[in-house]
């Protein structure tokens, strides 16, 4: 395979790659630029952490799970092409000097490199956009006050030469890195045992970790009629592509879907949610991934495509048991829909840690409730319920014994007592390292309590009950 990027601002034409390559593999043994570091090598710690653009975007992203093939038409800037040509320090390197906020400097680079896309993009909230960079020995007050300190100084001019270069790139096409949903389909169906590559925060762990060989891998990325929200006539939902990276799946949210948008808020770091994607969150089946239990509250349905021949299936169809989905050989998720609009979805993540930690267990809960006078709810008739979660089964499942114990019944503190013993009913989840299973169930219990009080208006958010 033949990939054409910019790195740093210069073209560069690799033939006969390794698709199998990470990009910080390349940058640090063949082009010997070791600024970008490695640490955890799975997307965890951020110090590898460079810049990648498209002609529309700047994003930050962690180069040990960033696959040569996706550089294809892109811009990468590593930390050597942070500072100006001339050796003129970015404004955030200048503020990190100034606020000490480096000591052993092993996570300098990567901190810097995701300051730098924040200050470009305009982004002002310190502690999302370094959620996914760790320190062990300057701490983050001082890397957080330069990031603070430098957030209103100007871009420097080489910063904003990156998209507009991608955009003019001559990129010829290549075998595989389809360039439509159609090419896509074709390709996939004349080689129906290759690997789909989304966003690789998967993949990529399978290539680092794993040291599985992938003799076969079609990339998806190029695939921009994959990667587009498009709403229905009516308004009433929203087709969105299974190459939407989670980044924009957050922007999505946050208009249509508030408690989904800091659900995701809270998926990996900005660097993951920049490159993972929503076809492969449920491709993936994994049990404990944050978008199936809320596609499944919201009634979404999933366009799936195989050749020319495309079905759709409700969300929770499509996940059969542990690690067995309905989905053929040669057949890819092309789509989701989902209504635009359900001002009673609630979205409820339990992790150890508050950012960038996989659910112990996610509760999505969406109810239309009639009548009812405190708060527009208490009191009111269930007429439908829709309750889904993550780390409960094997897979992502519907509550529908809880759901049954709800519906028709009094919207009460009652009717929820009444149904507590339904969660055993549905689930009998299992202990690992993130959750035993009595907390498991109990969790459930209590996050239908506080879909209760969050109905009513109660404050039940972290960031809302702590000053
Ligand atoms: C540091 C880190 C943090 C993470 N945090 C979270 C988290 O908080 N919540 C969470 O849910 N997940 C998390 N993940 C897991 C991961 O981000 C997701 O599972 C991700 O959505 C996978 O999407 P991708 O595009 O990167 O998939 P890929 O790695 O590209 O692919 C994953 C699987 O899906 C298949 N696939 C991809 N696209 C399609 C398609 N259109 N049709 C059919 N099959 C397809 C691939 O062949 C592969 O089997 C994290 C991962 C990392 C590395
Ligand atoms: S080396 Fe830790 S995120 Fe890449
Ligand atoms: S300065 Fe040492 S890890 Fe951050």
């Amino acid at each position: 395979m033949d990939i054409t990027f910019l790195l740093n601002g210069e073209s560069v034409e690799l033939r006969g790659i390794d698709p199998m390559m990470t990009a910080l593999d390349w940058l640090r043994e063949t082009r010997r630029l070791t600024g970008t570091k490695e640490g955890c090598n799975e997307g965890d710690c951020g110090a590898c952490t460079v810049m990648l653009s498209c002609a529309t975007t700047s994003q930050a992203v962690n180069a040990c799970i960033l696959l040569l093939p996706q550089l294809h038409g892109r811009a990468l800037r590593t930390i050597e092409g942070i500072s100006g040509p001339d050796g003129q320090l970015h404004p955030v390197q200048q503020a990190m000097i100034t606020h000490h906020g480096s000591q052993c400097g092993f996570c300098t680079p990567g901190f810097v490199a995701s300051m730098a896309v924040a200050h470009l993009n305009g982004e002002t909230d310190h502690e999302t956009a370094l959620a996914g960079n760790l320190c062990r020995c300057t701490g983050y007050a001082p890397i957080l006050r330069a990031a603070r300190d430098s957030q209103n100084l100007p871009v420097p001019a080489w910063m904003h030469t990156d998209q507009q270069a991608a955009a003019a790139l001559a990129c010829p096409p290549q075998a595989w890195l389809p360039e439509s949903s159609d090419a896509l389909a074709a390709l996939y169906m004349q080689h129906p045992d290759a690997t789909l590559v989304g966003g690789a925060t998967d993949v990529g762990l399978w290539i680092t970790k794993q040291m599985r060989a992938l003799p076969k891998m079609i990339f998806l990325h190029r695939a921009r009629d994959l990667q587009t929200i498009t709403p229905s006539d009516d308004g009433a939902t929203l087709r969105i592509g299974a190459g939407v990276s989670m980044a924009q799946m957050l922007q999505m949210a946050a208009r249509h879907h508030p408690s989904y948008a800091a659900l995701i808020r809270r998926y990996g770091s900005a660097q993951v949610r920049a490159a993972a994607t929503l076809g492969g969150n449920i491709a993936n089946g994994s049990p404990i991934g944050d978008n199936p239990p809320a596609l499944i509250a919201l009634g979404a349905t999933l366009h799936l495509r195989r050749g020319d021949a495309r079905r759709t299936l409700p969300a929770e169809a499509f996940f059969l048991d542990y690690g067995k989905q309905d989905r053929q050989a040669g057949e890819f998720i092309e789509a989701i829909t989902l209504p635009s609009a359900a001002p009673n979805l609630r979205c409820y993540k339990l992790s150890k840690r508050f950012d960038q930690d996989i659910s112990a267990l996610c509760g999505c809960f969406n109810l239309h409730i009639e009548g009812g006078t405190e708060g527009g709810t208490k009191g009111g008739i269930v007429r439908a319920a829709r309750i889904a979660f993550g780390g409960m089964a094997g897979i992502p499942k519907r509550a529908h014994h809880v759901e049954q114990a709800l519906l028709g019944q009094t919207w009460d503190l009652d009717t929820l007592a009444r149904a507590q013993h339904a969660w055993a009913d549905d689930f009998t989840p299992l202990s690992d390292m993130r959750a035993s299973a009595a907390y498991r169930l109990d969790s459930a219990h209590g996050l239908l309590l506080r879909y209760f009080h969050d109905l009513a208006g109660q404050a039940t958010h972290l960031h809302e009950v702590m000053p």
